[in-house]
């Protein structure tokens, strides 16, 4: 049976006046990746076919995201550095910089964004590195992709979205509660639908879709890590909802630690000491990088 947040979700999509799309060249990289044997240099020759993306991925690579010893200057040799698995993580992330960087306008601060996109793909990064079933990629690349419906719902409806943002602020309530006032629907149904769209693995759907989800034993182990990084993200400041830094940086995020803490047994994480005391580290390496890619 479908809900009413899901149809409400794909009557919002049919006032898309353009459906965004993933770059060609991603997509036939994807495929290739995905094959059991790898052909790199055809991987090469099509990523080099599509120069925005080429030169995303160089940028990506030499972020502080992979703290790289050696200056990568090229697409041939980024895929000989860092192997499939990688390179893979490297395009869903450009993918996703491609998505939200786009002409359109936003009400959404598209810096703030992306720094709360590699805040949770970070930590769920680290999480996983404690987890036996999920791997730190899956992590990674589900962190990052997981609020991509918002940066799109905001682009194509953004009187609604600056109302949205207004309340969320005003109520202080995150963006998905607000959404659901204003769409009865929210950035995880759209999200779903356009993930499905675009052909994305199912893990990665299913992260989108659910995420912000009010049973959390129904949520996939993969789901259930993104939701927590996403709480603990926002808890040290990196939320879409605010339009300057000095609002930002006004509200204190008061994160039910013990809560936090039974979720991530759920998913046999006990580690709860050492994710906090690492999570310094991590704010400087999520500045750094989003300075290095949007700067
Ligand atoms: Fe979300
Ligand atoms: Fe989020």
């Amino acid at each position: 049976m479908i809900s009413d947040a899901s149809a409400a979700a794909q009557t919002i999509m049919k006032t898309f006046k353009v459906l965004p799309t993933v770059p060609v060249a991603a997509s036939r990289a994807m495929q290739l990746l995905n094959s059991s044997d790898v052909d790199m240099g055809k991987v090469a020759d099509i990523l080099l076919a599509d120069q925005v993306m080429a030169a995303r991925i160089v940028r990506i690579v030499n972020s502080p995201l992979y703290n790289l010893l050696q200056e990568i200057d090229s697409v041939r040799q980024a895929l000989i550095y860092l192997g499939p698995q990688r390179v893979f993580e490297i395009i869903l992330t450009s993918c996703f910089l491609e998505l939200t960087d786009s002409q359109m306008r936003s009400p959404l601060k598209i810096d703030f964004c992306w720094e709360h996109a590699f805040g949770v793909g970070l930590i769920a990064k680290k999480l996983a590195s404690f987890s036996k079933e999920i791997s730190e990629e899956q992590g990674y690349i589900a962190g990052i992709l997981h609020d991509i419906g918002e940066v799109i719902l905001a682009q194509q409806r953004r009187e609604e979205f600056t109302r949205v943002m207004v309340l969320a602020r005003e109520r202080e309530i995150d963006l998905y509660k607000a959404e659901m006032e204003v769409f009865h629907t929210s950035h995880a149904e759209v999200g779903g639908l356009l993930a499905e769209l675009w052909h994305f693995p199912a893990p990665y759907i299913d992260v989108i879709r659910h995420h912000h989800d009010a049973d959390i034993d129904d949520m996939s182990p993969l789901t259930l890590l993104v939701h927590i990084a996403d709480q603990i993200c926002m808890s040290i400041g990196f939320s879409c909802k605010y339009d300057s830094i000095e609002q930002r940086e006004g509200e204190v995020y008061l994160l039910d630690m013990i809560e936090i803490e039974l979720k991530l047994k759920k998913i046999g994480i006990e580690q709860f000491r050492e994710l906090r005391n690492s999570l310094g580290d991590m704010v400087q390496q999520v500045k750094q990088t989003v300075a290095s890619i949007y700067g």
